[in-house]
């Protein structure tokens, strides 16, 4: 049912050097920051040849990776985006297997302008998982 990694989030508290490291030190391909307002995050896209990873940093009141960062003050892997062709179907797969798909079930419209959902860590061995139809 999944195929592709779509990117790898990292939550980090330092967004400047976050992206410093990854042009400068690295030798990585970097955008410009993009305040995503309706997420609660800024986003650096870091692409690589065969994936992306993505680089985030609250932005807002209630942004949803505060209490991650909170936790990992260093920052560190949020989640992974594995690509779906039918997020409807690969939901009710998952449902049916036992998996919890978090908020209220429905796919949201994501970062990239694509139905995603996010599925429970504890059911997946620690990882929060977003699928994205592509
Ligand atoms: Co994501």
């Amino acid at each position: 049912m999944i195929g592709r990694l779509n990117h790898i989030a990292i939550a980090v508290p330092d967004l400047d050097k976050a992206t410093a490291l990854y042009r400068d030190v690295m030798g990585a391909r970097v955008s410009a920051p993009k305040p995503q307002p309706a997420h609660g995050v800024t986003v650096v896209f870091v692409e690589l040849p065969n994936t992306k990873i993505e680089l985030l940093h609250p932005l807002g009141e209630k942004s949803p990776i505060a209490s991650f960062l909170a936790r990992n003050v260093d920052g560190g892997i949020h989640h992974v985006c594995y690509e779906v062709e039918d997020i409807y179907a690969a939901r009710d797969q998952l449902k049916a297997g036992g998996a919890r798909v978090l908020g209220d079930g429905e796919p949201k419209i994501g970062a990239h302008d694509k139905p995603v959902l996010f599925l429970h860590p504890k059911d997946f061995t620690g990882t929060l998982i977003e699928l994205e139809q592509v």
